[in-house]
């Protein structure tokens, strides 16, 4: 198993709902005996301690929150020498295209996954369904979220698919878990 390798999740939440998800992940990369570290992107991170990096934040107004963008732009220098996996958590609702027939995961790609990609060249980055109780909603969401307009954006609900969810950690499993040796599999 992989018991050396240190994996750090770092993630960025204002409502909780993306900083479970990392949490999530975190646990599925133990169960495939990683050494993992859950961190708010706000902390100091030891990086040069860590041999990958997993980074996630909440989308508002199509952009990553802003200690998750600063986080990835102060370290691009270290996160470039690493596999890092990217993952945002946004588009609300049961609907998996737009009113014209887009991938809803698709458009609600942060605007700084195209400059990311670019710094620190990730593995992969990938957007899930996000979950939404605009009873929490604070400061300027809550004005936002009276607006008609966003109302047809912030629909009310937990969308969140862990399944898929799983699938993407399983997938940073595989990658970092060194296969056993041939040897070993013949016997
Ligand atoms: C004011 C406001 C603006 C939002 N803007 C976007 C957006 O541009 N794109 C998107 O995919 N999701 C957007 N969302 C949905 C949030 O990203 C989603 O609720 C997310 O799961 C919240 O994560 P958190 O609980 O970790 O803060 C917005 C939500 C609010 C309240």
């Amino acid at each position: 198993m992989g018991n050396d390798i240190r994996v750090l999740v770092v993630y960025a939440s204002r409502y909780g709902s993306t900083k479970d998800i990392a949490q999530f992940i975190a646990g599925r990369l133990e169960e495939h005996g990683l050494r993992v570290h859950v961190q708010s992107a706000s902390e100091v991170h030891e990086l040069e301690r860590h041999d990958a990096v997993v980074v996630g934040s909440a989308v508002y107004l199509g952009a990553w929150m802003k200690e998750a963008a600063e986080f990835v732009r102060r370290n691009a220098a270290n996160l470039s020498k690493r596999p890092v996996w990217l993952f945002s958590s946004g588009p609300l609702g049961t609907a998996t295209t737009d009113g014209q027939g887009r991938d809803l995961r698709v458009v609600s790609r942060p605007k700084e996954f195209i400059e990311f990609e670019a710094a620190i060249k990730p593995q992969d980055h990938q957007v899930f369904f996000g979950a939404l109780d605009p009873a929490k909603l604070r400061g300027g969401h809550r004005l936002i979220g009276m607006l008609p307009a966003a109302k047809k954006l912030l629909i009310e609900g937990d969308f969140r698919d862990w399944r898929d969810i799983e699938a993407w950690a399983g997938g940073i499993a595989e990658a970092l878990v060194p296969a056993a040796p041939a040897a070993a599999m013949i016997r």
